[in-house]
């Protein structure tokens, strides 16, 4: 068992949260005297000095463009590079390595996805099922595709606590050829039934492209268990950098598909003629990649491993059971909470409403209290429009965030509501 993460006398294990602070460099912060609490991890999670170094090292020993010298810094830069590959299988339990894409983030993933087998695959009057729980990464590239080819967009609807609408499910999927659905909402932290839409998908003859990107951080992933088809989501909100992004595909589905990006590394031969292009993955790697990001994502992967997955998703249900309890209790008709009210269906994002406070303003008042939380449409405005909302405050939880976070939260709503005066 990690130090980071202790066994209780109902032979459960539970984060040893403050241990696992002292990790985080950006977590020492103060402002204005006061502890940073940071409750934006839904938008891009913090870093535990262990990716720090990781990176840090390789500039600093292993550094290197990937699959192209012989020395021996080479040498070490790619094989950090396949490692992380490696990993990465390993943490979504993918059958295969070579299944595993790096793109530059999840929006690319899901790009690659829409343009290169989409692109293939799709013809005028097909259609592909989203649901208004996407976020954008997961609704535009299928519109770009709609618009160049005449495809047919359905939509899946939301039921009211932010989940989706299932009833008609069979209905849209009828003769669909694709899937895209979230794993778990950004806004709305509702999980989804991936399996369960997996063989809806395929009993439909259609696919599934899973948008993962808030579900591979938070709980334990198992791309063989959904009998996924394509699975995408990013390194910098599971403790790694930006710049990574993670494809996961079917391997036939893969060799299948045309590249996407045309340029160096994809190749296995270019003449005046034409080009033939790599074997997956390469096919889909174009040009330099993420390098030293790679050996970030190893890093995180091997934190969160070393802290257990099962014991990630426990803490951060029993957080959001907390911090829906206790905003309740505080904020009472004051603040509207969107979402699932059983913490076991959602995630630790909590979207919310100050009622007749614009989000914008919310947030900024919590800055105040060094209260970081994100504002916005969260780049899902259609569901923002179907909640009647052109925005919501949205807090977040990770590894890092335990009650006293809440407990700040709170008080600087309280505060917030106070100051615009509505008498709480
Ligand atoms: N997709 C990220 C979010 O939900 C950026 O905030």
């Amino acid at each position: 068992m990690s130090d980071l993460a202790t066994g209780t006398s109902d032979g459960t294990t539970t984060l040893d949260v403050a241990e696992i602070r002292k990790d985080f460099p950006a977590l020492q912060l103060e402002q204005d005297g006061r502890r940073v609490v940071f409750l934006d991890s839904a938008a891009s999670s913090q870093h535990p000095t262990q990716v720090i170094e990781a990176m840090s090292e390789l500039y600093s020993h292993s550094y290197a463009n990937v699959h192209r010298g012989v020395y021996q810094m080479a040498e070490r830069a790619t094989n950090a590079y396949e490692q992380a590959r490696t990993d990465t299988a390993r943490f979504i339990n993918a059958p295969s390595v070579s299944e595993v894409v790096f793109t530059k983030n999840a929006t690319e993933a899901l790009n690659l996805v829409a343009h290169s087998w989409g692109r293939t695959n799709l013809a005028e009057g097909d259609a592909v099922v989203v649901s208004l729980l996407e976020h954008h990464a997961n609704i535009v590239p299928w519109q770009m595709l709609a618009a160049e080819k005449g495809i047919e967009i359905r939509w899946i609807g939301v039921t009211d606590d932010g989940r989706l609408d299932l009833t008609d499910l069979d209905t849209l999927l009828d003769g669909a050829k694709m899937l895209a659905v979230t794993a778990m909402s950004n806004v709305t932290g509702a999980v989804s039934d991936v399996r369960a839409l997996a063989d809806a998908a395929h009993a439909a003859g259609a696919l599934i492209c899973v948008d993962a990107c808030q579900y591979v951080p938070h709980l334990p992933t198992d791309v063989q268990a959904w009998d996924a088809d394509f699975v995408a989501f990013s390194a910098h909100k599971l403790l790694g950098p930006s710049g990574l992004g993670v494809l996961w595909g079917r391997r036939e589905l893969l060799d299948a598909m045309p590249p996407f990006l045309g340029g160096g590394g994809m190749i296995l031969n270019v003449t005046t003629e034409g080009f033939v292009p790599d074997e997956v993955p390469g096919k889909f790697e174009a040009g330099t990649p993420p390098i030293a990001e790679a050996a970030g994502l190893s890093a995180a992967i091997a934190y969160l491993e070393d802290l257990g997955m099962e014991n990630v998703r426990r803490h951060e249900v029993e957080l959001t059971a907390y911090a829906l309890r206790t905003l309740r209790e505080r904020l009472g008709e004051k603040l509207r909470l969107i979402g699932p009210a059983e913490p076991a269906a959602r995630g630790g994002v909590l979207s919310f409403e100050l009622v007749g406070v614009h989000a914008h303003d919310v947030s900024q008042m919590l800055d105040e209290h060094a209260v970081c939380i994100r504002p916005g449409h969260h780049c899902a405005k259609p569901l923002m429009k179907e909640f009647g909302v052109v925005a919501t405050a949205r807090a977040s939880f990770y590894v890092y965030n335990d009650t006293d976070d809440v407990d700040a939260l709170a008080d600087a709503l309280v505060a917030a509501a106070e100051f615009f005066d509505f008498g709480l």
